[in-house]
């Protein structure tokens, strides 16, 4: 049986897959998807996207407090996610070296790499003020709406 973060996850799914239908907008889609995200998953402190630019990661539609802008490839756990090109759970961020704290009240954080066309082009990051937060149905849940994402943006 799901549990009640699986049916958050389905439901946002669907949620999801109307917000962004029929719109190929880059910039838009994200900023919905944070928003979403933002707003209806509980315990967290900032939602957002980075996008892959030459050998750094640069910010996106976001939710929260402004964040960092440039994030090199290969730094924090979004520039490792990206390199690796899988999805990270940090469950204390202070145990992660390297770990960029933007907002120092963040102490958990889940970041899953989006893949087009083999190529990783950004990353999602979520971050939460609750040690913990994130755990392996997060992650897939939030593999599955980057999904949804992916195969309705255009990365031109
Ligand atoms: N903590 C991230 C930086 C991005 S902010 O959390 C929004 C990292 O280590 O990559």
């Amino acid at each position: 049986m799901a549990s009640e973060n699986g049916v958050v996850y389905d439901e946002l799914a669907v949620e999801l897959a109307a917000l962004v239908a029929g719109e190929p907008d880059l910039i838009a889609n994200t900023a919905n998807m944070a928003a979403l995200l933002y707003h209806r998953l509980p315990e967290l402190n900032w939602a957002g996207f980075y996008f892959a630019r030459d050998d750094e990661l640069v910010l996106g539609p976001f939710q929260g407090k402004p964040a960092c802008v440039r994030i090199p490839w290969g730094k924090g756990v979004c520039g490792t996610a990206a390199q690796r090109g899988t999805a990270i759970v940090v469950p204390d961020v202070e145990a992660f070296p390297g770990h960029i704290a933007c907002d120092p009240s963040s102490q958990s954080e889940l970041v899953v790499p989006l893949i087009s066309a083999q190529r990783v082009v950004g990353v999602l990051d979520l971050d939460s003020p609750r040690r913990g937060r994130f755990d392996e149905e997060d992650r897939q849940g939030c593999e599955r709406l980057v999904s949804i994402l992916v195969r309705h943006a255009d990365w031109r």
